[in-house]
């Protein structure tokens, strides 16, 4: 298995950060959503801060699977099945990175408006002052940013399946 990515397949690391990605986020998104639902107690600030350190990790990551990305670039091998088929896939792909950053920064956003300081993981840090019109505008982005990835992922779930029995082109296999 080599770790660099090739004309027709990802390497190992490019897949690892994929697959790692989407089984953090099917649990990250209904966690989100849970959370809010709980009366303010204890427990919820615990599961709160789980869910801010889990988010800021997923930030990481993607900000290291986009420098590797630029250093290595994807596959470009890719049979094509009507025009513009290779700009829908790579306009889903951005919009999924561009998704997944707005989620993580709007929710970061959100909780240094509010006053609080974060752990960063490597630093921990804080704004001076408060404000909550604007912490309530990032928390409204982290909502509506939420939808959009799963409007996204389902698209591209759906595309695969395409890929996989209509056009039957083993488009799994880049990535798996
Ligand atoms: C949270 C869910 C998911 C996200 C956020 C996601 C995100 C992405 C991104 C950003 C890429 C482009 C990688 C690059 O070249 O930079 C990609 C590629 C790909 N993903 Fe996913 N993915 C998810 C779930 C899935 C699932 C469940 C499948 C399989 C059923 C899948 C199959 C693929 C395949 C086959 C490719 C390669 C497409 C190509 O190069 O033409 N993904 N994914
Ligand atoms: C992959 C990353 C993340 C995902 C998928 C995600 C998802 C969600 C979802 C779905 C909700 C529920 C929204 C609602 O219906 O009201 C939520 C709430 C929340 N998120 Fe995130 N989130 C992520 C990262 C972060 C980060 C990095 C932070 C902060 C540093 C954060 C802070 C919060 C807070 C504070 C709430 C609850 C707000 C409240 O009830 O007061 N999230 N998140």
């Amino acid at each position: 298995m080599k770790i660099l990515n090739s004309q027709s397949e990802y390497g190992i690391l490019a897949k690892l950060f994929h697959w790692f990605t989407f089984f953090v986020l099917i649990a990250q998104v209904p966690f989100g959503f849970y959370l809010v639902g709980l009366e303010f107690s204890e427990e919820r600030i615990e599961l709160e801060n789980i869910h801010i350190l889990v988010g800021i990790s997923v930030f990481y990551l993607t900000l290291f699977r986009l420098i590797w990305k630029f250093f290595n670039p994807s596959p470009t091998e890719s049979k094509s099945f009507f025009r513009g088929q290779v700009f829908i896939g790579k306009a889903n792909h951005f919009l999924l990175y561009l998704c997944i950053f707005s989620i993580t920064i709007s929710g970061i956003l959100k909780k240094l408006y509010m006053g609080e300081k974060l752990n960063f993981i490597f630093f921990k840090y804080g704004f001076e002052k408060d404000n909550f019109v604007l912490a309530d505008a990032y928390y409204q982005v982290h909502i509506y940013a939420n939808y959009l990835l799963l409007a996204l992922v389902s698209l591209h779930i759906l595309a695969v399946i395409v890929h996989h029995f209509v056009f039957k082109d083993k488009i799994l296999n880049k990535i798996s």
